[in-house]
């Protein structure tokens, strides 16, 4: 039966990085890579049978609609979908209300939106977990499979160095909420007035970041690059003077070549190749981008399943 008609003692939710202890992370990764296995032999694993999960978009989305909605039906579940544009959402009910409603019905939320308040409060009145689906300060669900994947491909990210080239958005936030709890570090490279802002990326010091003007100097060592857009989505007004200020910004050949030899290459896409990265790059040997995107099903697999029923032997 659904847990969604009465409230649990204490519910436990998505909303950024930093929500979840390195122990937890340990065990969702080693989840992520059983669950990625089972997928990749066809074994069925339905731990959410007739359990319902609400997708909610008030931003465009292809990998995060995907990944959550092929992955809660490969668990046995099913998935509601809405939009600002479709729903009730988009004519001014109030968030509140809209939480309660909604987490009467389901058992897993996910949103994405614009200010994390607006995800915020969303939990605050709901019965069920709430998911962080992307807002304009954090995306969780991408680092937690850029993590899984880096684990993949290069063993334990403790003590690396991560290089940002970019914009300090919400990706930016949440990679330095990373290495703040799983204790490796992050160079962080932005034009000047796209700066990180440690207050809105919620870390306590400063201990687990480094920052340069320069990005050549981020990349000098780095084990991964990674980059992301120039305006993110909400940001469309401002893509002229981004376009201006991101021009030395562009993840290039030159950067690649003064990071670690076997450096690799990130992105959580869409990706604007001659912008802030060059095709070679993306589309080059040290990139692992396509197992980025793809490993954002297998790691949300396994965090649905521990929002829902917490840690499976
Ligand atoms: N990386 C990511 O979240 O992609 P979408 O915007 O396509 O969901
Ligand atoms: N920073 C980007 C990420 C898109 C997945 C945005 O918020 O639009």
């Amino acid at each position: 039966m659904s847990t969604a008609s009465s409230t649990p003692a204490s519910i436990k939710h998505y909303l950024q990085f930093s929500d979840f202890t390195a122990d937890e992370y340990a065990y969702l990764f080693e989840r992520a890579a059983l669950i990625k296995k089972k997928f990749k032999s066809y074994e069925k694993h339905h731990p959410l049978a007739d359990r319902t999960l609400a997708l909610i978009f008030e931003k465009a989305s292809t990998r995060t609609r995907v990944s959550f909605e092929a992955g809660m039906y490969q668990l046995g579940g099913s998935v509601v979908h809405l939009t600002t544009g479709d729903s009730q959402l988009g004519r001014a009910e109030p968030i509140e209300d809209s939480a309660k409603v909604i987490s009467r019905m389901v058992d897993l939320v996910m949103i994405r939106t614009f200010g994390q308040d607006k995800l915020e409060r969303f939990a605050e009145f709901s019965r069920v977990p709430v998911i962080n689906g992307l807002t304009n300060e954090f995306h969780p669900c991408q680092i937690l499979a850029d993590i899984f994947t880096y684990i993949e491909h290069r063993g334990s990210i403790k003590g690396k160095t991560v290089a940002w080239v970019g914009d300090g958005n919400n990706m930016a936030n949440s990679w330095l909420q990373a290495a703040e709890i799983l204790d490796f570090t992050v160079h962080v490279s932005t034009p000047s007035g796209y700066e990180v802002d440690q207050s809105v990326a919620g870390v306590r010091s400063s201990d687990s970041y480094k920052v340069f003007t320069d990005p050549m100097q981020a990349c000098a060592g780095a084990d991964l690059v990674t980059t992301d857009v120039w305006t993110s989505m909400g940001y469309e007004a401002e893509n002229d003077a981004r376009r201006k200020a991101f021009a030395d910004w562009r993840v290039d050949a030159e950067m690649m070549r003064v990071a670690k030899p076997d450096a690799l290459f990130m992105h959580c896409l869409p990706a604007h190749r001659g912008e802030e990265v060059d095709a070679d790059v993306i589309d080059g040997p040290q990139s692992v981008v396509w197992d980025e995107a793809e490993n954002r099903m297998h790691a949300q697999k396994a965090l649905m399943e521990y929002l829902l029923l917490g840690r499976l032997a």
